[in-house]
């Protein structure tokens, strides 16, 4: 039950039968997009008789190794290639996500590095009015083929090199989602500029994969890369308000309130911790 496998996995907690269908806090009706098992390489691409393995494939676009920077032409690959899926909200992240969050009607939502547009399509189900930004013009065209509204647009922006966007004004945020991308950014200047962009009362969701050690990430799937506990935490200083889960090997943050010095951290609460053993 999980889809994009290379960065979301399935959770490891029961998800309750018949649970397809997540209420939509009394906005609009969401159904969480389909599951469907994707493997490496996709059926497409095992399809194709170009197909290339992973290692070819970082050749092919002279990327060695995890730490090599990942910039919009490796992504506009991975997306031309139909690396990614169309399927990858499971119903134990949205779940926890309702939890947690509330849309209100029209609430604006920033889904940062959004990717062909997964989750922001899911957020405007929810009633959210959703702005997503990917550094990818490959990923943007995918994600606007597959449907953009009057509250659902999409745009080419690089979060560490471009100009920010007049989008994206001073308290004008109710939400900030970034799944699966801080590791790829310069994290720390983004969130510095996410804070001025959020409303009083707004909250930034964080989904990142968790590794046990630095550079402990496979070094032919560079787009696994995620961040250890060390770095989540840090993540974590600085916010009034902390709420913290596991999806599998991925770990979920909730971000709020008022930034404070790291020096003041009110320390973020596990509401799960995480399982025993993790490789
Ligand atoms: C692993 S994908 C995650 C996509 C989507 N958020 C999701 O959950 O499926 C990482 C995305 O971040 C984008 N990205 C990486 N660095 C970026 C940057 N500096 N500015 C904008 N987008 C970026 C990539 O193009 C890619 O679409």
């Amino acid at each position: 039950m999980l889809a994009f496998q290379d960065t979301v996995e399935e959770p490891s907690e029961e998800v309750p039968a018949g649970l397809a269908t997540v209420p939509a806090c009394g906005v609009r009706k969401g159904v969480v997009e389909s599951f469907g098992v994707h493997r490496f390489p996709s059926p497409t691409a095992r399809r194709n008789p170009a197909a290339r393995s992973s290692i070819d494939y970082l050749q092919g676009t002279g990327m060695n190794t995890v730490r090599e920077h990942l910039g919009p032409s490796q992504w506009d690959t991975w997306y031309r290639e139909r690396r990614s899926v169309d399927r990858l909200v499971t119903d134990a992240e949205a779940i926890r996500f309702l939890r947690h969050v509330a849309p209100s009607a029209g609430a604006s939502v920033l889904d940062v590095g959004c990717g062909i547009g997964s989750f922001s399509r899911q957020l405007f189900r929810w009633g959210y009015n959703v702005q997503g930004l990917d550094f990818s013009p490959v990923a943007i065209r995918i994600a606007e083929r597959r449907g953009i509204r009057e509250g659902l647009r999409y745009g080419v922006h690089d979060f560490d090199a471009g100009a920010i966007p007049t989008t994206l004004q001073p308290r004008s945020l109710d939400l900030i989602v970034c799944r699966n991308v801080l590791p790829f950014m310069d994290h720390h200047r983004f969130l510095a500029d996410a804070r001025r962009w959020l409303r009083p009362g707004g909250q930034v969701y964080v989904l990142v994969r968790v590794w046990p050690e630095r550079g402990g990430e496979p070094h032919d799937r560079p787009w696994q890369r995620g961040f250890t506990e060390e770095q989540v935490q840090d993540l974590q200083n600085g916010w009034a308000e902390q709420e913290r889960y596991w999806l599998g090997r991925h770990t979920a943050l909730f971000l709020a309130g008022e930034h404070r010095g790291s020096e003041q951290c009110a320390g973020g609460r596990d509401a799960d911790p995480p399982p025993a053993a993790r490789p």
